[in-house]
């Protein structure tokens, strides 16, 4: 999604913003601006594609300037080409926008009714046309900004500056994220703490509703009605990082490698392995008493918690409803007053994952996020955050998040099911061994890779795939299917696989090879019975199971990827990683832009 950066500097600003905007990469774009005032002048460069494009402007033609702003733009109104790209002008104004003014169509309206010409096809531009206006008509810039936000509708973060002054950046606030970062007679605004780890981690992050005056003496900070309010300053967690790949070829690739590491890491935050017991973290909600969890969350984050429901339905016996946020914001669902609800975020900012933890806050409900940004407002509006201690992931395809959650949303079920008393000490220690032993097997998973590439090459030159899988396997068969399909362009299609025969079972023939992900389980029986039904019609089969798996599959396949051996409680944690690594190799035959695939963001904040 679009990122926003505004400096208010001591010396040229450009070369600042470009860096910042470097860092703001990861959350997806299709092209980037910067604008800054110079003479008591506003002037831009603005560029389709990737920042090196725009940096190429740049260094043929430098932006001096103590002030700006910056932008990196994820289409929704208009292409993406230079026109539509931030920063947007109108006369004396210069805007950048992430998110959507809503109401856009009716204010484009009105103003073309007063002769309004427009450059661009973008919702944004109007931004800086209602702020101009309110500007012609005699109020100062900071009024005009304000006059201009009350008539928005949206989500929006918004950054401002004014010609005529050159201390002045206005910023704005409902929905995504706005931070504002303080330095040494510099001040900074960003769309994330990330955005402006080379400058500071001295942040103030706006809440919903509040817009900012910074200047280079600092930052007063006011609440929709305009009145002046006070705002916590914090120091950011977010490192100065410039992550880099290390020997891997893309962000993709590190982060699945770093997945033994990672899950560890997050494992020991919930569970004393030396005890064999879960620790005892606290929660926002008494985990005996409750009758009903409410998950909501999106994509890959939302298949983590679809594991979860068969973990805590099987482990602590407690019922889960469960449900995409897009969905569940607007379902009307009632929610038990015994109930609580947990909201999964790699980011903490996905727009319909924050409104679903909203709506359950008005119902009442005690609410729990799994996040891994600490300071994301999902974090934030929480009554408790659940860490993934993941780190930062660059790669747009979620990968090690995506398992990070796994052994939280495992940790939980499992600390659910001792307090409901569902597990004794041996079972639980039988668990929290099983666990343990995920880092490890997913170590030995990864050395899979050479076949899973060879494979990888083969799978290329298809169409469409088919991904099946029973149980928790059910959830990876839609995780294997999302994660090609983004990355690779290659359609592909996700179904338990006791669906099949219910439609799907259509499609079999020697041009869909269909991947089933069936570890020797205690159902890998019917599985077997699935495999034959596509052998039966011409399908091409590569089954992911472990060596007994391999032994009592009576089926021929076009391959089969062994798996060490894993308990039936961690097998999806383990199960990510080939499903991973054959979404990453098929797209590198593919040739895809793997870290940034076309149309993806890394934060989804706009609805
Ligand atoms: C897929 C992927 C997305 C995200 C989804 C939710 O690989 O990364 O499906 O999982 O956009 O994002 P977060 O977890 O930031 O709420």
């Amino acid at each position: 999604m679009c990122g926003i950066v505004g400096i208010v500097g001591r010396s040229d600003v450009a070369p600042q913003i470009v860096d910042a905007l470097k860092r703001l990469e990861y959350r997806g774009y299709d092209s980037a601006g910067v604008a800054t005032i110079s003479g008591g002048r506003l002037a831009r460069r603005r560029a389709e594609g990737k920042l090196g494009n725009l940096e190429r402007k740049l260094a043929e033609e430098p932006l001096p300037g103590r002030i700006g702003i910056g932008h990196t733009r994820w289409a929704t109104h208009g292409v993406p080409n230079e026109t539509n790209a931030h920063p947007h002008f109108s006369g004396e104004v210069a805007v950048v926008h992430n998110g959507i003014i809503e109401n856009f169509a009716e204010l484009r309206a009105e103003l073309a009714a007063e002769g309004q010409e427009f450059e661009s096809q973008t919702d944004t531009e109007i931004v800086a046309h209602l702020v101009s206006r309110g500007m012609r008509q005699g109020l100062g810039p900071v009024e005009a900004a304000h006059e201009a936000l009350k008539r928005l509708r949206g989500a929006f973060a918004l950054a401002i500056i004014f010609a005529g002054d050159d201390d002045l950046l206005v910023g704005a606030r409902s929905g995504p994220p706005l931070a504002v970062g303080y330095g040494e007679g510099e001040m900074y605004l960003g769309s994330d703490a990330i955005a402006l780890s080379p400058f500071t981690s001295n942040i103030t992050y706006l809440e919903d509703g509040d817009w900012t005056v910074v200047r280079r003496s600092g930052a007063t900070f006011h609440n929709a009605e305009g009145h002046e309010v006070s705002r916590k300053r914090t120091r950011s967690s977010a490192v100065s990082f410039f992550v880099d790949k290390g020997n891997h070829r893309h962000f993709m690739e590190k982060e699945i490698w770093e997945q033994p590491d990672v899950v560890s890491h997050t494992l020991s935050h919930y569970l004393d392995f030396a005890e064999g017991k879960v620790r005892n973290v606290r929660t926002p909600f008494d985990f005996a008493s409750l009758d009903r969890l409410t998950i909501s969350a999106c994509g890959t984050a939302y298949l983590a918690g679809l594991v979860g429901k068969y973990w805590f339905e099987r482990l602590a016996k407690l019922p889960v409803d469960i449900d995409v946020a897009s969905e569940f914001r607007y379902r009307e669902a009632p929610l038990s007053k015994n109930g609580a609800a947990i909201f999964i975020s790699q980011s903490g900012e996905t727009a319909d994952t924050l409104a679903s933890l909203r709506y359950c806050r008005a119902a009442g409900s005690p609410i729990g996020a799994i996040v891994n940004v600490g300071d994301s407002t999902i974090a934030r509006e929480a009554d408790m955050v659940f860490p993934t201690l993941a780190g930062p992931e660059i790669g747009v395809a979620s990968t090690k998040a995506f398992t990070c959650q796994l052994a939280v949303m495992a940790s939980l079920a499992l600390m659910a099911a001792r307090a409901r008393g569902t597990v004794d000490t041996e079972a639980e220690r039988e668990f929290v061994r099983q666990l343990a032993e995920t880092p490890r097997l997913m170590s030995e998973a990864l050395k899979l890779e050479g076949p899973i590439e060879k494979l990888s090459h083969r799978l290329s030159k298809y169409r469409h795939v088919l991904y099946l899988g029973r149980d928790t396997s059910f959830p990876l068969a839609l995780e294997g299917a999302l994660k090609l399909k983004e990355i690779s362009y290659i359609h592909a299609e996700g179904y338990a696989s006791g669906e099949l025969k219910h439609g799907p079972i259509a499609l079999i023939d020697e041009t869909m090879p269909v991947i089933v992900i069936a570890p020797h389980d205690r159902i890998f029986e019917k599985s077997v019975s699935n495999m034959q039904e596509v052998a039966a019609r011409g399908g091409k089969i590569v089954l992911i199971t472990d060596r007994k798996g391999a032994e009592a599959a009576t089926v021929e396949t076009m391959d089969t990827l062994v798996m060490p051996d894993a308990g039936d409680l961690v097998a999806p944690i383990i199960y990510a990683v080939p499903v991973q690594l054959l979404a990453y190799h098929t797209a590198v035959f593919m040739g895809t832009d793997v870290d940034q695939p076309r149309n993806l963001a890394k934060s989804v904040t706009v609805e």
